[in-house]
């Protein structure tokens, strides 16, 4: 809707662009408050030539571009009487000129994994179906998995087995064969596979007040996955004004631009056009929405000379494609690797719980390695000390370990204070979707009272500086994926509670068919 007597602002200018960034391909421009301008024909004339430029250098071909005066329901729904010289019909007439997009049924199937639940001896797997249809027998492919099984039942919350389900159900499938599938995984079938690509070119809309500089680390949540993206390239910033692109190192806020994301983990989608849900992320940043984007056709780019950083600090590195993948890990181990990283005060009993865990699980068959601040503290961390700055790089360094050990298929048991929340949630975006955040709880007294090391004695003589929970702050986590509160559970009840969690997330039935067990 454009103002006939402000004719088209750079307002105007930021919405189209978003239209044609959003994929919005049908369009109809309503010039507004004709009276106004005495319902002139050739005000009219001149405001519709310039927006019709505007959308024609933005790729839009507006439907319509017609006058209205909204205030007395000019050629709204009635003709207009006022405006003789306009034969062109209502707005009315015009949105129902709109056709209906076509029912994304008729689309290739695409079933975004939500979860996988066990019970007895079954897995099942969960999500809403976006597009397509599935049925009991077919062969359904896994991305970025590739392992292929049959659909054994199809159920769905309060009704019976279904033979069959479409786009917009939500459902509960169980496969004939075991394969390793995660939350983030899309299932479809394997003649209309999805794209995948861990170096994007993405059209991007930035919210954030921040301006978004080259090197930044973004979490790319698209579907039912999320992926830790750093920003490789900004090719170009779009000025909205004048529609030209200019060279630029950073986005600034509203800014719309196109960038080039480099994922550590595939990302699996489709070009917007084909499809809207699988081809449309937003942008996080801690827990802040910080953009949205679109995936067009040309999205996938080539890994290769991909990796010469930008950035000069460690340029012309190649990473060197592992020959043992997660899923043959897993398939050997018996569990796929991850991180439980144990936050907490000093006292809480962080290194015990991960100490027994680690005894626990190893007796279970799993390969379960400690990382105790304490310990990396007398080697690789022996550089640092208690500022934030130090524990900063003591959670990144110890996060980067945790996070070899989790590729090699182990589980990492990482006991560090790790007091601040953004160290915590970058640890996490190292990590990737294997983090467990695990608040081991106990109240301040609790911990005094036990001072384990006698720390909390000395540092209320002020003989330790920056000491947590005396003189310095710890900030608990909010939103945990499991709180052990040693004021209230034993050893043993403890235990329980995180090798229950180990054995939901971790455990894995072997694939039958890879032969490795
Ligand atoms: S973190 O904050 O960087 O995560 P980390 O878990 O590695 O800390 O180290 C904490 C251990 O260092 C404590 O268990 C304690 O033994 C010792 N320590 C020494 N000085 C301090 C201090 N100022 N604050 C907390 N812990 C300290």
């Amino acid at each position: 809707v454009i103002d006939a007597e402000q004719g088209v602002s750079e307002q105007t200018r930021r919405h189209a662009y978003l239209l044609s960034l959003l994929g919005l391909s049908q369009v109809v421009v309503a010039i507004n408050k004709m009276d106004l301008v005495g319902y002139d024909q050739g005000r009219f004339a001149a405001v519709a030539a310039e927006i019709g430029d505007y959308l024609g250098g933005i790729g839009i071909a507006a439907r319509q571009i017609l006058p209205i005066a909204a205030r007395h329901g000019e050629n709204v729904a009635k003709p207009a009487t006022l405006m003789p010289w306009w034969q062109g019909g209502t707005l009315v007439e015009a949105l129902d000129s709109f056709k209906r997009r076509p029912s994304p049924i008729d689309r290739p199937l695409r079933l975004p994994i939500q979860d996988i639940y066990r019970r007895d001896d079954r897995r099942i797997l969960v999500g809403r179906i976006e597009s397509g249809r599935l049925r009991v027998g077919d062969t359904l492919s896994f991305s970025p998995g590739g392992g292929t099984a049959r659909v054994t039942t199809i159920e769905s919350w309060n009704s019976g087995p279904h033979l069959s389900a479409g786009a917009g159900r939500s459902v509960a499938i169980t496969l004939n064969e075991p394969l390793f599938v995660e939350r983030g995984h899309i299932a479809s079938h394997a003649e209309a596979s999805p794209q995948r690509a861990l170096r994007l070119r993405a059209r991007l809309f930035w919210l954030s007040r921040e301006p978004l500089e080259i090197g930044a680390t973004l979490t790319l949540k698209l579907t039912t996955a999320s992926h830790t993206v750093v920003v490789e390239a900004i090719e170009r910033v779009i000025d909205v004004q004048d529609l030209q692109h200019h060279d630029a190192r950073r986005i600034e806020h509203n800014g719309v631009a196109e960038v080039i994301l480099k994922s550590r983990t595939p990302v699996i989608f489709d070009p917007f056009s084909d499809n809207q849900i699988t081809g449309r992320g937003v942008l996080v940043q801690g827990f802040e929405l910080v953009g949205g984007c679109i995936l067009d056709a040309a999205a996938a780019l080539p890994e290769a000379d991909a990796h010469a950083r930008q950035d000069g600090a460690g340029g012309n590195l190649t990473p060197v494609a592992s020959s043992v993948d997660p899923a043959m890990r897993a398939a050997n181990l018996g569990h796929t690797g991850g991180v439980l990283w144990l936050t907490g005060l000093s006292g809480a009993g962080k290194s015990t719980l991960a100490m027994a865990l680690q005894r626990r699980l190893f007796e279970r068959g799993f390969q379960a390695s400690v990382l105790d601040g304490d310990n990396l503290r007398q080697g690789l961390n022996s550089d640092l000390g208690f500022t934030p700055e130090a524990r900063a790089e003591n959670i990144r360094r110890t996060a980067e370990v945790a996070r070899l050990f989790a590729d090699t298929g182990v589980i990492a048991i990482v006991s560090l204070i790790s007091p601040f929340a953004a160290d915590r949630s970058r640890a996490r975006e190292i990590v990737g979707p294997a983090f467990l955040e695990i608040h081991v709880k106990a109240s301040l007294d609790t911990c005094r009272t036990r001072d384990p090391k006698g720390l909390y004695a000395r540092a209320g003589k002020g003989e330790i500086a920056n000491f947590t929970g005396v003189s310095a702050p710890y900030e608990a986590p909010v939103d945990p994926d499991l709180v052990i509160d040693t004021d209230r559970y034993d050893i043993e009840a403890s235990l329980a509670l995180l090798l229950e969690e180990v054995e939901a997330c971790f455990r894995f039935e072997p694939v039958r068919s890879h032969g490795t067990v």
